[in-house]
């Protein structure tokens, strides 16, 4: 099989904007379905389409406005965590694993997390991703079995859940069953080891740059104050003034695409250029693999590429010379269904941590270079950092 990375902002618009390219491939899809299950990641094209369809709706920011408590609550559960390592060398991996898993079932699922995952099962989780599908297999179908025991809905609502909209109390579904499953396993998956992997990179590099590391905690006074309140739970307001914190995950998942690699395969031949006006032809039956990797370390995009420099988002430079040369959640049709879900939730998380705790880095830069571009961005090395309490504030 033929297969061709593609990095040049030019191409990618090409592939994902202009020819809408939304098939990724059984190679991969059946690579993907053996972590994952089957669900919007996976599934054939024909099935997409009506998921996506129905799925959309359930992530609309009316839904997600109500989603910030369960965000706190998991930052709340990842500093109590943090707390315990009493300033000893730790993965941060873990707790945020978990915590996202715990916010995931209250939001997205809309169920007490105590009820779907005890103490046990949430500690075999965190190894099951990298383990096989039964554990979550068995959630999924605990979510279920529990959603259609119910007897009502409760008061009818304009925005529901993704839950609530695939399946109705009494167990009538809006897909087959086993699609219902795929789907919820599909999302618990794709929705909490991205996090994860995203808070581990943003808290490992802003140990190695305390410059911005003090820009964010003095930014965080500025928005909380330094009253009794500072620790309160952060509403939008309070999300959408932390600029700074923003322009820290922006240049995290710049660097680190949590999604690195983006497969679409060549229904109909075409032209590619790589950005150099030479075509290039690519037969029907190519596997592309789109490289946000790649494409976020094109030095004629970003100056000085390898550097971490939020400076770049504050000053909004960029995407001024390509509007595809930065694409993080992807772009087109088939990009992230959880990314403004997952832009408040990483911004709650950080921002609660961050008011609690300074961080100290274990991991070195070269450690986070050192990366597996899988499905999901793997450092080789687990990333470490480790945590004092700021201010003598705990949790
Ligand atoms: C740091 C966090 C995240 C990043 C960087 C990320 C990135 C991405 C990217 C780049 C894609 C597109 C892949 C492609 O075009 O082939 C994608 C797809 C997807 N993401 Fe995310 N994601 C994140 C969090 C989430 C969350 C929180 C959820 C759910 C709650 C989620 C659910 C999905 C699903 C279901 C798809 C497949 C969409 C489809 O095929 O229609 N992601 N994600």
């Amino acid at each position: 099989m033929l297969l061709v990375m593609v990095a040049h902002p030019d191409d990618v618009q090409h592939i994902l904007l202009t020819s809408k390219l939304v098939d990724r491939g059984t190679l991969c899809t059946n690579a993907m379905r053996a972590f994952v299950g089957d669900g919007l990641v996976t599934v054939d094209v024909s099935r997409w389409k009506v998921h996506r369809k129905l799925i959309n709706p359930t992530f609309h920011s009316e839904i997600l406005e109500g989603f910030l408590e369960a965000f706190h609550d998991g930052g709340l559960f990842v500093s109590e965590r943090l707390a315990r390592t009493r300033g000893a060398a730790t993965e941060v991996h873990p707790p945020v694993f978990l915590a996202a898993f715990r916010s995931f079932c209250s939001t997205v699922i809309g169920m007490n997390p105590d009820l779907l995952i005890p103490n046990a099962l949430a500690e075999e989780m965190s190894a099951a991703v990298n383990d096989g599908v039964t554990t979550v297999q068995d959630w999924a179908l605990k979510c279920i079995a529990m959603r259609s025991a119910a007897t009502e809905d409760g008061p009818t609502k304009t925005r529901q859940r993704l839950l609530e909209a695939l399946l109705k109390p009494g167990g009538q579904t809006a897909m087959p069953l086993d699609e219902v499953q795929g789907e919820l396993m599909n999302l618990l998956i794709a929705g909490t080891e991205t996090t994860a992997v995203a808070v581990s990179y943003t808290l490992a590099l802003l140990a190695l740059h305390p410059e911005w590391q003090d820009a964010a905690h003095q930014e965080l006074k500025d928005v909380f104050g330094e009253g009794d309140d500072y620790l309160r739970a952060p509403g939008l307001a309070d999300l959408g003034r932390l600029r700074v914190l923003e322009s820290i995950i922006k240049e995290t998942l710049r660097l680190f695409p949590t999604v690195p690699i983006l497969p679409r395969m060549v229904t109909e031949d075409l032209w590619l250029s790589g950005g150099s006006g030479r075509k290039v032809f690519v037969p029907e039956g190519t596997l592309l693999l789109v490289m946000p990797f790649l494409t976020h370390r094109l030095p004629q995009f970003f100056q000085d590429p390898q550097q971490f420099d939020p400076s770049r988002f504050l000053e909004d430079r960029v995407n001024k010379d390509h509007a595809c040369s930065y694409l993080p959640f992807g772009l087109g049709a088939r990009s992230c269904v959880g990314s403004q879900y997952s832009r408040l939730q990483l911004k709650v998380f950080l921002a609660d941590v961050l008011r609690r705790f300074r961080f100290l880095p274990c991991s070195q830069r070269e450690d986070l270079d050192d990366s597996a571009l899988a499905f999901s961005l793997n450092p080789v090395k687990p990333i470490r950092v480790s945590c004092i309490p700021v201010d003598g504030r705990n949790t």
